[in-house]
């Protein structure tokens, strides 16, 4: 795949990263428990699935659970692992019935050894799907995705299969999270912050960012599509001029 940052200067992104957030506020609002929130979530997600697949979006790639998000109570950690667990086995036929492509990216080894088993089982049955790419970023961060590349990195260099002034950008990317994806062209947040809580880094250099109050579970199909308008009205440049101006020369 074309992965230069002139990825789709078109009107529809084709790949879309989301941080996933507001859920325990939208609880909180309905003076229901916060792990209420996070299922009504996954009503969203399902709908951000199905959307991005009728319309031909290449990639979606949705942030779960940061390497942050460790450091919330016990008991909020273990309903959102038991949640994870119920989802994936609950619409894990459906998604392979719709040739969507599963896969994960984070450090797994946190997670428990039965939930592990289902990750895996699940990009494995979907391996070979020609559908929407969906990736579940679950434990992950942006410096620990860097990191991990330049250990790769660091570690052919050690064994002499590698020089250090071979490494550059292109290489760097290759050893990144998503470095099979189309680049990441659209980027939301729901739940009104704005900023990135360590979800992608690097793969955001050249991304559009799209910031909405509306908390994730009120995220339906509609704001998608206001996501999407918002996207196809951006000028996209990377360091370039507009391109009728470029075309001037
Ligand atoms: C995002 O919703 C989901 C996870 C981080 C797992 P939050 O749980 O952060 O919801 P708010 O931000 O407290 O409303
Ligand atoms: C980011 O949301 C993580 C996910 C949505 C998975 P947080 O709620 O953890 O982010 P902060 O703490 O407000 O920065
Ligand atoms: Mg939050």
């Amino acid at each position: 795949m074309d992965r230069s940052l002139k990825s789709a200067n078109g009107v529809l992104p084709r790949h879309i990263a989301i941080i996933m957030d507001g859920n325990g506020r939208w609880a909180e609002r309905r003076h229901l428990p916060r792990i209420a929130g996070h299922r009504a979530g996954t009503e969203s997600v399902k709908s951000a699935v199905q959307t991005c697949a009728e319309k031909g979006v290449a990639a979606l790639t949705l942030f779960a659970f940061s390497s942050e998000n460790w450091t919330r109570p016990a008991r909020e950690v273990t309903q959102l692992m038991e949640l994870f667990l119920s989802a994936l086995q609950k619409e894990i036929e459906e998604l392979h019935r719709n040739r969507v492509r599963l896969a994960f990216i984070g450090e797994r080894r946190a997670f428990s050894d039965k939930l592990q088993q289902q990750m895996r089982a699940a990009e494995e049955l979907t391996s070979a799907n020609t559908g929407l790419r969906l990736t579940i970023a679950a434990n992950y961060g942006g410096q620990w995705d860097i990191v991990q590349a330049a250990q790769q990195l660091a570690l052919r260099v050690e064994q002499g299969t590698l020089r250090t002034d071979q490494i550059d950008r292109a290489l760097f990317e290759s050893c990144l999270c998503l470095s099979a994806l189309p680049a990441v062209d659209l980027f939301i947040r729901t739940g009104g912050e704005q900023r990135i809580s360590n979800f992608l880094l690097w793969q955001i250099a050249y991304t559009e960012l799209y910031f909405t109050g509306t908390l994730w579970p009120d995220f339906g199909a509609s704001a998608l599509q206001e996501a999407l308008d918002a996207y196809a009205a951006r000028q996209r440049r990377f360091g370039g001029l507009a391109a009728a101006r470029q075309a001037q020369g």
